[in-house]
Formats: structure tokens, sequence, C-alpha cells
């Protein structure tokens, strides 16, 4: 009798009103949640990533509960409907059919009162929405909430909880009271999923939100020599945080050193338009008897397609030769620079590229260029070893659930001699019988930068892949920060 009559439930909300709460099924009635309202509902905005805002109601602090895992998956703050009007247990009475919220709930026109409002509503990119199900629907305070904000362009994630009900069509009668939004599918829980389970819907969506990948922190003991760990990108996409840099490897020397990279362990690789070796870093990756889905490959735009980014696009996947790509980068800042990063946008709608991202973007370029697109970028390529650390950008795009990656992490060619041969980097290595290579590299990674160390050498390559056996002290971390002497080795 009970597994029918949660049937009947899960087919429609208004059942569970008639039938699971009649005084005949004393069993089910048993397990229904006792409505009792949280006695002082106390809002308390807390800071996020900016980007993803986590709003509720919540009378019994069920749905309370999943906001506050969402928030703590996304980074996201976390904001509670408060109505004027608190309801009391017995306005939330659902077996009398004159208790507020039955009234409420029968009149289209209710629209109780919330009590407070949201600071910087319209920073906010992606608002999950959630809610309890009272009679199969959405209480009406969430009808307030809706018609009192603009959700133009922004993603409305609906959620909500109930007994037993399903989510039914409480979310998409939501829809016309938002139409700017884009509106996602909504989900239903019950109250005591595991954070894991509440994680996978929130990935599965693909919401290009900082998902708490910690883009800034990697679990470096993670890490294997000869094995990377990754980092979660803002796309929903792993990469590893060390790959090999191919600029001025050409020819037979770039495919031998992509499949020496390979064969040592990397799974990522860097290469560009500019450097004129795409085709031979694809074929570097086909050759490497490596499956295609466990490398991770970048390319990047040069300002001088930007004018016709299709074309451009077309130009990578046919020279690289490899399926889709993993991660395309805008190489510079320039003219056209958004119409090019738009082309790339919509061949991510399609799948022929997955993650989208630039390089040699400083803050104010990054401040005027992100309002004007549409996909967050999941890194920033940018010249950093220790003579040139950039903490400020790294702290910015950190902050911003942006990857950041070093290059010229050794100091570029022809600029090594001094970084290799600086003291303190040698007196560390020395005590961690490790080189100076290493050392920096593993400075990078401790500090949250992902590295893409050029060689040609598959001696230098497997050593730049062997940093996951020894760790810098806070101490040697200082000590190589304080190194920085804003000592630029290229012009962009
Ligand atoms: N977005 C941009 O604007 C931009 C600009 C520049 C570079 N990049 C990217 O960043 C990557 C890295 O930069 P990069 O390759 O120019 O410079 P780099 O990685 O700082 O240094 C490469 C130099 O270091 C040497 N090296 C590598 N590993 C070594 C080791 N373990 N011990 C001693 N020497 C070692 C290499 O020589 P061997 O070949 O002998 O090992 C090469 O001469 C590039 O390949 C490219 O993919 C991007
Ligand atoms: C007035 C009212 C009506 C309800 N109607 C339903 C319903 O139709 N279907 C259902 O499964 N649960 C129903 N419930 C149960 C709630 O949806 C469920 O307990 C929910 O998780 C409460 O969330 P909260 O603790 O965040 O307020 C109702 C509860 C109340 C108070």
């Amino acid at each position: 009798m009970k597994m029918m009559l949660s049937s009947l439930i899960l087919l429609s909300g208004l059942s569970f009103a008639t039938v699971a709460c009649s005084p005949a099924e004393e069993s089910v009635k048993t397990e229904e949640p006792v409505p009792s309202p949280d006695p002082e509902p106390t809002p308390e905005p807390q800071p996020g990533n900016g980007r993803t805002l986590v709003v509720y109601f919540s009378c019994t602090n069920t749905t309370k509960g999943i906001a506050e895992s969402i928030v703590e998956i996304t980074d996201g703050t976390l904001h509670r409907i408060v109505p004027e009007v608190p309801y009391t247990s017995e306005d939330l009475n659902y077996n009398n059919s004159s208790s507020r919220a039955n009234r409420e709930q029968n009149d289209p026109s209710a629209r109780p009162a919330i009590s407070g409002e949201i600071e910087n509503f319209s920073n906010y990119d992606v608002i999950f929405l959630g809610y309890p199900i009272w009679w199969g629907k959405a209480p009406k305070i969430i009808s307030t909430f809706l018609e009192s904000h603009d959700f133009a362009d922004k993603t409305i994630v609906p959620f909500c909880t109930s007994h037993s009900s399903g989510i039914g069509s409480s979310d998409t009668d939501l829809h016309e009271l938002a139409k700017q939004a884009a509106w996602k599918q909504g989900q239903r829980f019950n109250g005591n999923e595991s954070k894991e389970t509440i994680k996978d819907w929130i990935e599965s969506m693909n919401l290009n939100v900082n998902q708490n990948s910690n883009v800034g922190a990697f679990n470096l003991s993670k890490g294997e020599n000869g094995k990377a760990p990754t980092v979660r990108l803002s796309s929903g996409y792993d990469m590893p945080i060390i790959g090999l840099g191919t600029y001025s490897l050409h020819g037979d020397v770039c495919v031998n050193s992509v499949k020496a990279a390979l064969a040592s362990g990397f799974r990522k690789i860097d290469t560009a338009h500019i450097y004129g070796n795409e085709e031979e870093v694809g074929q570097g990756v086909r050759e490497s008897g490596i499956p295609r889905e466990e490398i991770f490959v970048a390319t990047k735009l040069y300002p001088n397609q930007f004018g016709n980014p299709e074309a451009a696009i077309a130009e990578c996947l046919r020279k690289l030769d490899i399926g889709y790509i993993d991660l395309m980068l805008l190489h510079h800042p320039g003219t056209d620079d958004v119409k090019a990063y738009k082309a790339i946008e919509k061949y991510v709608a399609q799948g022929m590229i997955r993650s989208i991202g630039l390089s040699n973007y400083y803050i104010k370029e990054m401040t005027e260029f992100l309002p004007q697109v549409n996909m967050k970028p999941v890194l920033v390529q940018n010249e950093i070893h220790p003579y040139y650390q950039e903490k400020g950008i790294v702290e910015y795009m950190h902050g911003q659930g942006i990857v950041v990656e070093a290059w010229y992490p050794l100091g570029g060619r022809g600029h090594t001699a001094a970084l290799l041969g600086d003291g303190t980097i040698s007196r560390i290595a020395t005590a961690h019988g490790k080189s100076s290579a290493q050392v920096i590299l593993r400075w990078d990674l401790q500090r949250g930068v992902v590295v893409i160390p050029g060689s040609s050498n598959p001696d230098h390559i497997k050593e730049n892949i062997s940093i996951f056996d020894f760790e810098l002290t806070a101490e040697e971390m200082e000590q190589i920060a304080a190194l920085d002497r804003n000592e630029k080795h290229d012009w962009y």
C-alpha cells in the first residue's frame, strides 16, 4: 500500500495533499515532516566567487541544507528568502484547506512580501533557486522573488525539496515570471543527498562557474613523478597542471618532443598557430599510442586571424587533425578579439572545442574584455617566472575562478641561464637533491600556477615531470617569492 501510495504521490503533488495526508493513512502520515518553521531565520549572505548566487526559501530547513551544499560546491553566495510575515506551524498546515499556505497556493495573485534585499544582485550570472514543494508547486513567495528582480543574461537553476513529489511542473511554471532568464531544468532532492550527488548534478550542467575547483590550490599529493594531477577548469573539464611547451620546436624535433613528453607521462601539450607546428603536434599525439581523450591539447589564435576566426579555427582543427581541441586561447589582445572569442564560443557549444582561454591579458584587459563575452575564460596564460611573478594578477585571476598558466616558466629560451644558475634557487635545489628547473616548476605548482616548460631534450622532459616527490617549505617558497624583480623577458 505504501509503495502504491508513493507512486501516486510522485505522479501528482496534489495527490500528496489529498491522499497521503488523509487521516486513514496513518503509517504514511507518520513519515511526513512535521512543519515546524525555523524560529529565527537569519539570512547571512556569505562572500562567494562573485558569479553564483544560491537563493532559497525554506520553512523547516530541508531546502536550506541543499542550498548550503550548493554554496560549498560552487563557492557561491548564499541568500535566504525571508517572508515579511513569518509562517507559523498553523500557516503551514496542509490538512487545513484554509491555512495560509493553502490559501496562497490557490490564489493566482498571491505574492507574499519578502523582507530585505539582495546586495549586488546584478553581479551574479548563475542563480540557484531553491524551494519546498507545496501541493506540487513552488510557494508563491518564489513568484514574488522572480517578479522583483531583473534576470536578463542570467541563468536560473531551480531545485526543490519535497516529501515525495517530483519537481513536476513547479519549475517550468515559473519560467513566465522571468522570461529573460535562461532556465535550466529543475532538480528535486529529498534533503539527505550526499555532496557527491549534488556535485555530480552541478557538473552535469556545465554552468561555467567555479565549482570549487581550487583553481589556485592544487592537490599535489595526488601527483607522482610521470603522472601530474589535474585542475578542474570552470568549463567542467580536467586539465593536467604541467604540460609541454612547443614554442620554436619544428619538424621531427617537435614530433619527437611531443612523443617523448607523452611517453614520460605528460598529458598536456601547448601549441599555437604562430608557432607553425600544429601539424607536428597533432602527428606526435596521433603516433604516441595514447588514447586521444587522455591527452589535453591547447592551441592559440593569433591576432592576425581574429578578422576571420571561423577560417582560423577550421585551419587549427585541420592541422592538428586530432578531432576536437581541448583548449583554444586568444594569443594576445587585439582588434576583433571579442569577435574571435565569440566565434570560439560557438565551437564550444558544438563540442569541437572544449574550453576557451586567453593569453597575455592583464587586469585592465580582462576587465574590459569579460563583460563583452558569454563564456568566462577558463585559463589565462602569461609570462611568469621567479624574476617576473605577477603576484597581483595571479591573485586577481584566481579570485575570478580562472586558472593561471606560466609561459617562460624557466625564463624562456635564451634566458634560462640566469634563473637556473640563481644562487637562491640552486641552493634550494641542492637541499632537495633536485635541479633548479625542478625547483622552479615545483614553486609554480605550489603557488597554484600551471606550467608548460618547453624542451626538446628527453632527459629534461622527464626531469620536468619528476617534481612530485619533494615539497618546498614555506620558507623556501618565500625565498623564491623574494626574487621577483619585475623583469620581463619578452615584450607582451
Ligand atoms: N602565450 C604566449 O605568448 C607564449 C609566449 C612564449 C611561450 N609560450 C609557451 O610557453 C612555453 C614555455 O616557454 P619556452 O619554451 O619558450 O621557455 P621555457 O620553458 O621557460 O624554457 C625553455 C628552455 O628551457 C630549457 N629547459 C627545459 N627544461 C629544462 C631542464 N629541465 N633543465 C635545463 N634546461 C631546461 C629548454 O632547453 P632544452 O630544449 O634543451 O630542454 C629551453 O631552452 C612555450 O614552449 C610555449 O608553448 C607562450
Ligand atoms: C504546506 C505544505 C505543503 C506540502 N506539499 C507537499 C507536496 O505536495 N508534496 C510533497 O512531496 N511534499 C509536500 N510538502 C512537504 C515539503 O515539500 C517538504 O517537507 C520540504 O522538504 C520542506 O522544505 P523546507 O524544510 O525547506 O521548508 C509540503 C509541506 C508543506 C508545509
